[in-house]
């Protein structure tokens, strides 16, 4: 039994960090023979199975990452875009040759951890409840081929900042020598794979002292994708004539439901927002129309980027601090995710607190 979980008392005014702590309970399905079995609440416990259990051989592997928000002005838990991780499960469990769940057990799952664990939710601002659903491989074969057993497990974890560094503007480090995802491969899905791949880049720009990576598209390293674990969007111009723009979802790019919720408010507030590619060169340059940049995603919320570097020795300070449009959104996004500003359908699960 890990001595990992943690209740309230403990958290509060506390540095929780991102993904060392977590709550009580596990919710588990296991699927076998062609079928799943309904859903368990479990102790939050170390797992067994077989050394020659797929997973650890052949990294077939999906998960999610959502947020529970303590609200506003209620007592009650906001479980933000369930519905909409849901839907994405399914397709990484459609790309990486795993069965889907059956209809409603996500949700169910979420909601089920939430409800038991909710005294662990925190309630400082800046924190929440991080929901990680994951299904992996677990039958125990050295074969080439997909697995026909899978367990599907949720679990949380009582976070605050995503960044090791602790900083609220974050300093990207753009790689031309590692490449994140080309067309056809499983950029757009949520495999842990895809995170594997990527801790050789991570811990370069950690050494260059940035806190992400900036990808770059794979064919020319000229074009502007994600960050390692957020979407990006730029300001051109500013004022009245300031424009938001994020690269388009083409294949490469994992569809972000940050992404989506900031494209949202953005339109609420009557601004124009473009999806199309961006040079790099044009968010280096430093004379030029790029005015703001910011990463955003569930882990990380809204982050404003401070400077991007470069493996080839460019760099831009973007701005000391976060610049108007970004604070806007990110305001927005604090509003929209704590019950302060009215959702979309569908946005939004309550939990009694
Ligand atoms: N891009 C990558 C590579 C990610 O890992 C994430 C995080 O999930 C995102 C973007 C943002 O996605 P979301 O806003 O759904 O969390
Ligand atoms: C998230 O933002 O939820 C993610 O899944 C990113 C992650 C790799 C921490």
């Amino acid at each position: 039994m890990t001595e990992r979980t943690q209740t309230r008392q403990t958290q509060a005014g506390t540095g929780l960090g991102f993904g060392a702590l977590f709550s009580k309970h596990v919710i588990s399905a296991r699927y076998v023979a062609g079928a799943w079995s309904g859903l368990e609440v479990r102790d939050f416990e170390d797992l067994r199975f077989s050394p020659a259990a797929m997973v650890m051989h052949y990294g077939q592997a999906i998960f999610e990452g959502l947020k529970a928000f303590r609200a506003t002005d209620s007592d009650e838990v906001l479980i933000f875009r369930a519905a909409d991780c849901a839907r994405r499960f399914d397709r990484s469990a459609a790309r990486m040759a795993m069965p889907p769940l059956p209809a409603g057990m996500f949700l169910d799952a979420v909601r089920t951890l939430v409800g038991v664990d909710v005294a662990e939710v925190p309630s400082v601002p800046g924190s929440s409840l991080y929901i990680r659903p994951v299904m992996f491989a677990d039958e125990p074969s050295l074969a080439v081929r997909p697995s026909t057993e899978f367990s599907f497990l949720v679990l949380a974890s009582p976070v605050d900042s995503f960044f090791a560094s602790g900083r609220t503007m974050i300093d990207a480090y753009a790689q031309s020598s590692h490449i994140r995802a080309a067309l056809g491969g499983t950029g757009d899905v949520k495999c842990s794979g895809n995170y594997a791949g990527a801790m050789a880049a991570k811990a370069d720009a950690q050494r260059h002292d940035c806190d992400e990576v900036l990808w770059l598209d794979a064919r020319e390293h000229h074009y502007v994708e994600e960050f390692g674990a957020m979407n990006c969007f730029v300001v051109r111009g500013s004022g009245e004539r300031a424009e938001l723009i994020t690269p388009p979802l083409a294949g490469t790019i994992l569809p972000g439901h940050t992404r989506a919720t900031v494209i949202t408010l953005a339109g609420r507030r009557g601004l124009t927002v473009l999806q199309e590619p961006i040079e790099l060169g044009q968010v280096l340059d430093d004379g030029g129309p790029v005015s703001e940049v910011f990463a955003c995603g569930t882990a990380a919320g809204v982050a404003p980027v401070h400077r991007i570097l470069t493996d080839t020795g460019r760099e831009r300070i973007i701005g000391d601090q976060p610049g108007p449009l970004t604070a806007q959104l990110a305001a927005d996004y604090v509003a929209v995710t704590h019950g302060q500003l009215e959702p979309e359908p569908d946005w939004i699960i309550r939990i009694p607190g």
